[in-house]
């Protein structure tokens, strides 16, 4: 599928499926709608009048022209309230048109964009389409035989100054979708497909085709590392860990790095303390953080950003075994910390504390984990967003304008004493659950235990890594949440 910009008329515009953005002020003052109306002969008008069609937020409509404009199909697709526009308002119009069959049987389809920041919009666009069209296909015996009928897609300006600004939002749309779409595939990968030796295999093709660097730790290497922690999580599975070592270095040779650190459970049981069996399924997806540090690697090589990046996602499969933890084990982290196990289940942040200790080793400028983490984060934000925590303002602050900026939510919770006493053990340094409540600020009062003297920001997708019912651009499953975040996070580093 090829996309593309162009300079043109709203009603000289040929293409199987012309999509117009429409605002609920209606055609009034929409003067280029008013013209597309009358070449219809007034079938908008009647729309409008009748309150078949009002430009609410996701509201589609769908003319046939009958060769009355060049184009075969026009479709209005609503963005809402003129006042509450926005990029999003784009990406999900944009989302759930592309799901519907007109859009779906259409071998060209043309945006005109009318006015508004060009660049966000024409990204938004792009992502909206191709992110609400995302289906996980790999292991459905018929997947060839759904053919994709869009050839091409086009982004249509008014004005030819518009040109280099669609330009501009086109790539960078196409890698932000791009890598979301890697990130699901990857978070939808069954535990079997997608061992830590698969992912981390999986890591080296990738680095190779981009250029990044990659190195991956075996379970040898692992142990001469004395990742304790790690080594404790996967000694209960069939599977043997790997530690994924990205490095991608276009900034100055002086710059520090920033280092991204995702969690790598390509399935999570619970270990001993075994999930109950509804909880099971989606645990799939427990490597999701590490598939968006990966993706976000790839992002920046692509985009080629002037920074220095390093991406380090530890893998193990948590499975209960004879070989397995036990709750009341201790492990040594690499850090040379005890860590009393109270339950198995506790195993990300018992993998993440081995490559926060790592990631020092890189004298980062910021670090920033993301992991499938708590599910108590559920009963923080619900559905809606990601708690962030960390020990920076300006890195949390940064953190929430991207959030802004992409439309994947975030709140600060804090890291209080109270928390950080819970995580301490009465046999060893630290345990690994403070229980129940708070149990999100617990995890991150645990992870604090392991980093440096730099910033660093820990975000929990458990609960947005998984679309529960569908949204416009996030189908059902497995999301990508924070994906957009990061790569704009970096996109705008330093800014
Ligand atoms: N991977 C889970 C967290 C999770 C739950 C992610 C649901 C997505 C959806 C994590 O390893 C876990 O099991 N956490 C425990 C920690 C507890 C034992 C302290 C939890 O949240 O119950
Ligand atoms: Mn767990
Ligand atoms: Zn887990």
């Amino acid at each position: 599928m090829k996309i593309q910009s162009e300079y043109s008329g709203l009603t000289d515009i040929k293409a199987s499926s012309l999509v117009k953005f429409c605002t609920e002020s209606g055609y009034g003052n929409d003067s280029r709608l008013k013209k597309l109306d009358e070449k219809l002969g007034g079938v908008i008008t009647r729309a409008y009048d009748n309150g078949e069609f009002e430009g609410k937020l996701n509201q589609i409509m769908v003319i046939y022209s009958l060769s009355r404009l060049p184009s075969h199909r026009i479709v209005l697709a609503g963005v809402g309230d003129k006042k509450r526009l926005n990029p999003d308002s784009y990406r999900q119009a944009t989302g759930t048109l592309s799901r519907i069959p007109a859009i779906k049987s259409s071998e060209s389809i043309a945006f005109f964009l009318d006015t508004g920041d060009i660049e966000k919009i024409s990204a938004a666009v792009v992502e909206g389409f191709m992110l609400g069209r995302f289906e996980m296909l790999d292991h459905k015996s018929d997947r060839d035989k759904s053919q994709e009928k869009t050839k091409n897609i086009r982004i249509i300006g008014n004005n030819p100054s518009y040109i280099p600004r669609i330009d501009r939002g086109i790539s960078y749309g196409c890698v932000s979708s791009d890598s979301v779409v890697l990130a699901r595939r990857l978070a939808f990968q069954p535990g079997n497909y997608l061992p830590p030796r698969k992912f981390a295999a999986e890591a080296r093709t990738l680095a190779k085709k981009h250029k990044i660097r990659c190195r991956v730790l075996d379970e040898k290497q692992i142990r001469s590392e004395k990742m304790g922690a790690l080594l404790g999580v996967a000694q209960g599975s069939a599977e043997p860990p790997r530690f994924v070592i990205l490095e991608y270095n276009e900034g100055k040779a002086n710059m520090k790095p920033i280092v991204l650190v995702g969690k790598g459970i390509t399935f999570d049981s619970g270990g001993l303390s075994l999930k109950i069996p509804e909880k099971m399924p989606e645990m799939k997806g427990d490597m999701q953080g590490g598939a968006i540090v990966l993706s976000a690697v790839i992002a920046a090589a692509r985009l080629q950003l002037p920074l220095n990046i390093v991406g380090l996602i530890p893998l193990a499969e948590n499975m209960p075994s004879s070989g397995a933890l036990k709750p009341g084990d201790i492990v040594v982290s690499r850090k040379g910390k005890s860590i009393e196990i109270i339950s198995t289940d506790a195993e990300g942040r018992l993998i993440l504390a081995d490559a926060l200790d790592y990631a020092d080793s890189f004298e980062p400028q910021a670090v920033i984990d993301i992991a499938t983490l708590t599910g108590a984060a559920l009963y923080v934000l619900g559905y809606s967003g990601a708690p962030i925590l960390g020990n920076n303002k300006k890195l949390m602050d940064a953190i929430r304008s991207s959030a802004d900026a992409t439309a994947e939510k975030v709140w600060e919770m804090p890291i209080w004493d109270e928390y950080r006493d819970l995580m301490k053990s009465p046999i060893a340094d630290l345990k690994n659950s403070g229980g129940k409540p708070a149990g999100t600020c617990t995890a991150a009062a645990f992870l604090e235990n392991f980093i440096g003297d730099w910033p660093w920001a820990h975000i929990d997708i458990a609960y947005t890594d998984m679309e529960k019912t569908g949204q416009p651009y996030t189908p059902k499953g497995a999301s990508g949440f924070g994906m957009r975040l990061l790569i704009h996070l970096l996109s705008n580093w330093g800014n």
